[in-house]
């Protein structure tokens, strides 16, 4: 195992490490204890999976603040929630209305989309990478829509985006909203039935504090998009249709049933400790923001000092390029950032830097005042 107290981690917007040890010690309580196939054999171990399944829907949704815990889907991950919804829920001729500061986690189903004759529009953000709701109305009052999907807040500047008042705008305007939650789900308080989303992607493994390999997709009642795997489901065997019922629909196969009970355990830790949690972040990502603004030659991207953000900070300086920063943190002195454009190309051009990328740091329930410390005077001392 890696030694933690050696590693100082900057990298929970890409998986957050350590995991609460409940995470674990659910998961290998699990596969001992509820080993079986979930919602298809009626023997012991197969009712316990089932019920671990259900205790991580319930957990997963009360978290989120879904009313309805059928309205929660367990699929593979984000990128697959939101492959679903964007493939599921558009057809040849439609419009689909998106921010510019989109992860290629819906970047290319939407190119994909494109190429089959789905009409792509972007809303450019500022340059702090913010998407005004006003500028989304403009966009749809012109050319209405059947979708609109924006992120939550962004992987590369921690910008917050305002998605209540797009939904509204959305709504108003005929359109389904589509919320990619990558970098919002734990980091911040989320009430699904109050978001206005039509649907909601989430990855287990970031804020959530799950495992690699699970995700969760919320639909709103009323928004049923095509699913994008059929099969078994445990039920109806005999009809060779996909059920149209919630959540087998989109679960067809067997489940991540480990994956799920570890991303249940994580889903309690953080309803009983994401208050806490979040407003440590907060504090972290703050001080941390203000401490590279003060290095020399470095520039802070995204929100301005003081503005709200999810606990991500990407800097780029003026002469190092970000892989000697990152290169030199991570053998220098054990900081784990990460470098590049984070898979978000979209979001660099809008901000000015797809030529260089960035320098990520991103903080989660684990960091400590002293990591953020041993981070500013490793950058001042990589940066000198
Ligand atoms: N999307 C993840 C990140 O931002 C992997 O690093």
């Amino acid at each position: 195992m890696a030694d933690t107290r050696a590693i100082r981690y900057f990298d929970h917007a890409a998986t957050s490490w350590p995991k609460p040890p409940v995470v674990a010690e659910s998961m290998i309580r699990a596969m001992e204890d509820a080993g079986g196939n979930p919602g298809r054999s009626a023997h012991e171990l197969g009712l316990a999976a089932a019920r671990t399944v259900e205790r991580a829907r319930s957990a997963v949704a009360s978290l989120l603040g879904a009313t309805d815990p059928r309205d929660i889907a367990f699929v593979p991950g984000c990128t697959e929630a939101l492959n679903l919804v964007l493939k599921g829920g558009l057809k040849p001729g439609d419009r689909v209305i998106v921010s510019s500061v989109e992860h290629n986690a819906v970047v290319r189903p939407l190119a994909a989309l494109a190429e089959a004759g789905i009409e792509v529009i972007r809303v450019a953000s500022d340059e702090e990478g913010l998407i005004d709701p006003d500028a989304v109305e403009l966009v749809l009052r012109e050319q209405p829509a059947r979708m609109v999907v924006c992120q939550h807040a962004s992987n590369v500047t921690g910008a917050i985006q305002p998605v209540g008042d797009i939904a509204d705008i959305a709504h108003e305007h005929g359109a389904v909203f589509v919320v990619d939650g990558a970098q919002s789900a734990g980091h911040l308080r989320i009430d699904l039935t109050d978001l206005g989303a039509d649907a909601y992607a989430a990855p287990g493994h970031k804020g959530l504090l799950g495992p690699q390999g699970v995700g969760v997709l919320y639909l709103a009642r009323g928004f049923e998009p095509q699913e994008l795997v059929q099969g078994g489901s445990g039920g109806r065997s005999e009809d060779s249709r996909q059920p149209r019922t919630r959540p087998e629909r989109y679960e067809a196969g067997t489940p991540n049933t480990f994956g799920i009970a570890g991303l249940g355990a994580a889903a309690e830790y953080l309803r009983a400790h994401g208050d806490e949690i979040r407003a440590r972040e907060r504090t972290l990502i703050r001080r941390l923001v203000d401490g590279l603004s003060d290095i020399a030659g470095i520039r802070v991207l995204g929100p301005r000092a003081g503005s709200e953000r999810v606990p991500v900070a990407s800097v780029v300086h003026s002469t190092r390029e970000p892989d000697e920063i990152a290169f030199a943190l991570d053998r220098r002195y054990g900081i784990a950032v990460r470098a590049g454009v984070h898979c978000s190309p979209w979001t660099h051009e809008a901000i000015g830097t797809a030529e260089t990328g960035a320098v990520r740091f991103s903080v989660g329930w684990s960091t400590t005042d002293d990591d953020i410390e041993v981070a500013l005077q490793a950058m001042a001392e990589a940066c000198a």
